[in-house]
């Protein structure tokens, strides 16, 4: 099977020809706690392939990992170019204990303890002070690492079955959506990989919120699942990233990752915001007008909505009643609307709190933050 490679991939030199490994695909249960003995043999061969240093794409309740082993500055290298991912990049450690903080980190200060009390194992990275066993390739040159305790079962055997240091990024070539399900990690690293664990698709479908502890003040560097609500009412106050609340602000976000472009869809991706009837109005006029002018027009939108509108392609995206299959469907309908040949995607806009933040984090990165305020 051949890589799709997009532009912005062809744009960081991503190579066709790098795409000759066999990829091994193994099928575990559903998330289930308890493993069979086939798939117990089969999750002790994928940590036997990170300690001796190949690549093995696995499932957490974000999104899908390509993980290798964290202590291997060979397998960051691997896993930068498997990505076609630039190595400023850091990725995250994936631990599965609590007590392995405090190998990988120099400082557990008590916000750190607290933090995991509530929210580890779960979707919560935390920034801090990096130990010096954690090799420079893995945090992509910084002195603080990303670490993260996964909750998904398949996630935490093969933590520890690899040794129990596991850095992966999401398993996505640079500059497309993560992965929420295997069947799109298939279509990304088929063949740059050694091995694909598919357990069919996510609970949560946004990468992990990430909170800096690093500095003096805690602060959200992306938001995620655990929302800045939950946070401030653990810890008081948090900050969050101005890069995130003011895109336009001109700063560099300090997650080096957030800077990339990023979800992009092959169409062009507006953002309308207004009343429902006036932001199907909208969609449906510009719909219109690229069909008179031979072009395709897709749309993203809500249950509550969709039958008002009148264009080539409408997705739902999910009920605004349930944001959480809102946040669960956004990466698949926009890699989705790669196989439509649409030209211009609209989709309805989401207010920013709670989960709502990260959505929307994300959706304006999709549309390169391209929004029409109606
Ligand atoms: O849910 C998730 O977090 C998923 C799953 C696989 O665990 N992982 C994930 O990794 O989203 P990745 O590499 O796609 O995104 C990690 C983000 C990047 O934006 C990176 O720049 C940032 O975390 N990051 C990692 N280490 C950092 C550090 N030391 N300081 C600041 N940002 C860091
Ligand atoms: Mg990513």
């Amino acid at each position: 099977m051949k890589n799709r490679i997009g532009f912005w991939q062809e744009e960081i030199g991503l190579q066709e020809e790098a795409l000759e490994m066999r990829t091994e695909i193994v099928r575990v249960g559903q998330g289930r706690e308890a493993f069979t003995p086939q798939e117990e043999e089969a999750l002790l061969r994928a940590g036997n392939i990170i300690k001796q240093g190949g690549l093995v794409a696995f499932p957490t309740e974000t999104v899908y990992g390509l993980g290798g082993d964290a202590m291997n500055p060979e397998s960051a290298r691997k896993i930068y170019a498997a990505k076609g991912r630039p190595s400023d990049n850091p990725l995250i450690v994936h631990i599965c204990r609590w007590a392995d903080i405090g190998l990988v980190a120099e400082r557990v200060p008590e916000a750190a303890r607290r933090l995991g009390e509530a929210f580890w194992p779960g979707p919560l990275t935390m920034i801090l002070p990096k130990a010096a066993r954690v090799p420079k390739e893995t945090t992509g040159g910084l002195d603080t690492v990303a670490v993260r305790f996964p909750s998904h079962p398949v996630a935490q055997k093969l933590i520890a079955y690899s040794g129990g240091y596991i850095a992966a990024p999401s398993a996505n070539l640079s500059g497309k959506p993560s992965p929420t399900s295997a069947k799109y990690v298939i279509e990304d690293m088929d063949g740059r990989i050694d091995m694909i664990i598919d357990d069919g698709e996510v609970g949560i479908g946004l990468e992990s919120t990430i909170l800096d502890l690093a500095s003096d003040m805690p602060r959200i560097l992306r938001p995620g699942y655990i929302t800045q609500e939950m946070l401030d009412k653990l810890l008081g106050k948090v900050d969050i990233d101005v890069t995130i609340v003011e895109p336009d602000s001109g700063q560099a976000p300090r997650a080096p990752g957030m800077k990339y472009r990023h979800y992009a869809p092959m169409g062009r991706l507006v953002i309308v915001e207004g009343t429902s009837g006036q932001v199907t109005e909208y969609i449906n006029g510009h719909a219109a007008e690229n069909q008179r002018a031979g072009e395709k027009t897709g749309v993203i939108g809500t249950a509550e909505v969709l039958e008002q509108y009148h264009a080539d392609v409408v997705k739902c995206i999910g009920s605004r009643k349930d944001e959480e299959t809102i946040a669960r469907n956004l990466f698949s309908v926009l890699r989705e609307f790669d196989d439509e040949n649409v030209t211009s995607i609209y989709s309805e806009s989401f207010p920013a709190q709670g989960l709502g933040q990260a959505i929307m984090n994300r959706l304006l990165k999709a549309a390169g933050h391209r929004i029409v305020k109606l």
